[in-house]
């Protein structure tokens, strides 16, 4: 049995429709389990896991201007829960597989980020991932640490389906050109989750340790709501914004609490070795999500809905 944790949020659902074929597969969602309650040792020791071969993590508190205000909750499900379920995969022989982010870099380097490169987060949930990390590291020598950023996903509230409500209604807009970062699609995280777990669980072993995983190339948010807005009006939906009137905005918008890194490029040359995946540009799937948008409007599905 694998246990899919976070099975209700952007990248869990993605891998709920994927890991299936690897076999028995067990959800949770928030609703089964609560990895902020202090009592979730006790939880999981009172639970039975027969059988089970590998835990994959994609919970986390992801609210990233709220954890400025509620860090101590924000760090018992991004530090405190992952630990925890590491140590329930280590008991168990079994990998644990879980997913960082590029808010632990201050985005003060010059070029890509490598894994060896020091981390200095900007903001709470920064941290709180950070110590994720290192706690769920030490918890289990069989580890994957899946380091992502931009993450973005056909059916949860992500940026490219906030900039696709704005442009049906706004006929302009102003977006961001500070940030650089790689886009990248729920659907290239769970495929290449897919792709090396299987591998994994076929020989027992893997160079275990922390990778980062993310599309190819470089956008700042201005490209990727000019792409995704420019393919939906190719595909004839119906946008009042046309991309020329997205105008960049060259300062961090100071209604937000968090600050963020301004350069978010991590280099992905590691885990391309390391199991001989493909990372395909941000724009392949950018222009996947637009084609998805014109199907679900074809059916009906308004943009709000999950
Ligand atoms: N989103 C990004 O831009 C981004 C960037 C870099 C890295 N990442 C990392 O990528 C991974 C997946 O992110 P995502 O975008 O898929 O996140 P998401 O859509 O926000 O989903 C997070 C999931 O965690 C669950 N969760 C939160 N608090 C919980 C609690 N107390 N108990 C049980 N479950 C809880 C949520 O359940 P409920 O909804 O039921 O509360 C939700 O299903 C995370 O590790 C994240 O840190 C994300």
């Amino acid at each position: 049995m694998i246990l899919l944790v976070g099975a209700g949020g952007q990248l869990g659902r993605e891998l709920s429709g994927c890991l299936g074929v690897l076999g028995p597969l067990e959800r949770w969602t928030s609703r089964e389990v609560d990895l902020a309650d202090p009592g979730l040792a006790g939880v999981i020791s009172r639970m039975e896991f027969p059988g089970l071969r590998a835990v994959v993590n994609a919970a986390a508190y992801t609210a990233v201007d709220r954890a400025e205000s509620e860090e101590g909750r924000a760090y018992r499900v991004n530090a405190e829960a992952p630990r925890l379920l590491s140590a329930l995969a280590a008991r168990h022989g079994a990998p644990f597989v879980h997913y960082s982010t590029d808010y632990v870099y201050d985005g003060a380097k010059d070029g890509p980020y490598v894994e060896g490169d020091g981390t200095a987060p900007l903001n709470a949930y920064g941290r709180t991932k950070l110590a994720g990390d290192r706690l769920a590291a030490e918890a289990n020598p069989r580890h994957l640490i899946f380091r992502t950023s931009w993450v973005y996903s056909q059916t949860g509230a992500c940026f490219p389906r906030t900039v696709y409500g704005l442009a049906r209604s706004r006929e302009s807009l102003d977006m961001d050109r500070t940030q650089r970062g790689a886009p990248t699609s729920t659907e290239l995280l769970a495929a290449a989750t897919l792709a090396v777990l299987r591998g994994v669980l076929a020989g027992g072993n893997a160079p275990w340790g922390l990778y980062h995983l993310t599309a190819a190339g470089e956008a700042t948010w201005l490209d990727f709501a000019r792409l995704v807005t420019s393919r939906a009006l190719e595909l004839g939906l119906p946008l009042r914004l046309r991309p020329e009137a997205i105008r960049p905005r060259d300062e961090p918008d100071p209604a937000r609490p968090a600050r963020r890194p301004l350069n978010s490029i991590l280099s992905t040359a590691r885990i391309r070795e390391a199991f001989g995946i493909t990372l395909p540009d941000w724009r392949y799937h950018a222009e996947r999500f637009a084609e998805g948008l014109g199907i679900q409007a074809g059916l009906g599905i308004r943009p709000g809905q999950p």
